[in-house]
């Protein structure tokens, strides 16, 4: 008998890789995925822990999945509920304690063993499953080789974790130690997916230029992972993503320099542009470290466009500190940018920091960053009016006829096209640029 899964996915890209997994472990136990909470046997919320209230939003939403459970219960239906990711690895006992109908709590590194898990939660009726370990076998030799259906574009793992330990992160601890795959594995996923329609795969990693796998000749880094990638036919875009300054070698710059599918967008995050902000973030780099760095890629690759991640309100910065991230920004010239407010992350050295910044401060300073990073996206895009650019065209639009890509930088492009085109690259004449998106014409 058939059986439905849904799942909630918050967070990172990594996050989604994650849900996607879950589907596919979960197809041989006869689940399929359901559009809606309350048509599903198995409902799944795969959380993040990166931000603010993030431990609240989930009892919110768990409060209303268990009123679709009990309506589920009056027509004598089932529904096992699962709370997963990054809010269950670091409050697994408190989920258990403060929602106590929650059947499977289980962290990131545990996840290939959903199907026991939920064969055992099946049997155990209302006992509760807590495994929030770092197991010592790999979870990636755990999860299904194929990878069908995945779309044009598609996530593929190839790093989890971070030994980095910014002062502000909660991943060294959620997700654990840093930890390359093997590039064999890697590759065979990679052919998979191009196997099952993919065009573009981006590489995941919470610090991915930090790969440093098995290669079939010894160690590899991110470089040569995307050399031997980039042999694979029917594969004609790779990204990468998040990647830290400090992890950009002469081989990755290579990379860049040599290898065509490697596409001229790279989302390179630097949190502040006050060089005592960094320290105290415990970056490892210096702003002029940054601009070096992006000196140096754009010499390797002059067509790059950069995205960032930036922090306002960190403990201890000043006005002068926040003039410097925003001279910093002026300089280097963002296509996009995420912005936030520091939020303090329980068990995390800055939490616990002398000098926190008032909230309206902080809101004061994220408008003003915001403000002059929208106005570099507009410049971005309005520079893209009247090119040719190869849009990888990945799934119907809003409206009849229209189709939604991406442009080599990662921007959505409408254009009108016919259906059985997802999955080609067309040159799309742009002709209008928004503050997110562009639109054009299909060019002959
Ligand atoms: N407060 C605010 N922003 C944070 N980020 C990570 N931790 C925090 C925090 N405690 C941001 C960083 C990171 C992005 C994924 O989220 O900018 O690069
Ligand atoms: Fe967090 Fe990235 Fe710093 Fe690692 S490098 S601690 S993931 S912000």
């Amino acid at each position: 008998m058939t059986k439905r899964v849904f799942i909630a996915t918050y967070g990172c890209q990594m996050n989604v890789y994650d849900s996607a997994r879950m589907v596919e472990l979960l197809a041989p136990l006869g689940f399929d995925r359901a559009e809606a909470a309350e048509d599903a046997d198995l409902v799944i919320l795969n959380t993040c822990h990166i931000r603010e209230k993030a431990a609240e939003k989930v009892f919110s939403e768990l409060g209303k999945i268990r009123a679709l459970k009990a309506r589920r219960a009056r027509r004598g239906a089932g529904m096992l509920i699962a709370v997963a990711g990054c809010v269950a690895q670091a409050e697994g006992a408190e989920i258990r304690r403060r929602a106590p109908f929650v059947d499977l709590v289980f962290g990131p590194q545990t996840y290939h063993r959903l199907p026991e898990m939920v064969a055992q939660a099946l049997r155990a009726d209302g006992a509760g499953i807590v495994d929030t370990s770092f197991p010592e076998e790999a979870k990636f030799d755990h999860l299904p080789k194929s990878r069908p259906g995945q779309g044009a574009a598609a996530f593929l793992t190839v790093q989890e974790g971070c030994d980095k330990f910014c002062t502000f992160c909660v991943v060294p601890y959620t997700r654990g130690a840093e930890y390359s795959r093997p590039a064999a594995a890697i590759l065979d996923e990679a052919r998979q997916l191009v196997a099952g329609g993919a065009r573009e795969v981006t590489l995941l990693g919470q610090n991915v230029n930090a790969y440093h796998g098995d290669g079939p000749d010894g160690e590899w880094g991110l470089g040569e992972l995307i050399r031997a990638l980039a042999e694979l036919p029917g594969l004609d875009r790779i990204r990468y993503t998040t990647s830290h300054p400090r992890d950009v070698d002469d081989g990755l710059l290579a990379a860049h320099r040599d290898v065509p599918q490697l596409m001229p967008f790279l989302h390179l995050p630097v949190q502040s542009g006050a060089d005592r902000v960094l320290a105290a973030m415990n970056r490892r780099h210096t702003a002029d470290d940054y601009r070096r760095i992006v000196g140096r890629l754009r010499a390797s690759r002059p067509d790059l466009a950069l995205s960032t991640d930036l922090i306002v309100g960190f403990p201890g910065e000043s006005d002068e500190d926040f003039g410097a991230t925003l001279d910093l920004v002026g300089e280097i010239g963002f296509a996009q940018a995420f912005s936030f407010k520091y939020s303090p992350r329980p068990g995390t050295p800055a939490a616990a920091a002398a000098g926190q910044v008032p909230d309206p401060v902080k809101s004061e300073r994220l408008a003003v960053l915001q403000a002059l990073l929208a106005r570099q996206q507009q410049e971005f895009n309005r520079a893209c009016v009247g090119r040719v650019l190869p849009v990888l065209l990945e799934k119907p639009g809003r409206h009849a006829g229209q189709l939604v890509g991406r442009s080599p930088y990662l921007q959505s492009v409408h254009l009108t096209a016919n259906r059985e085109q997802v999955g080609d690259v067309v040159p799309v004449l742009i002709a209008g640029a928004g503050q997110n998106s562009l639109s054009g014409t299909v060019a002959s």
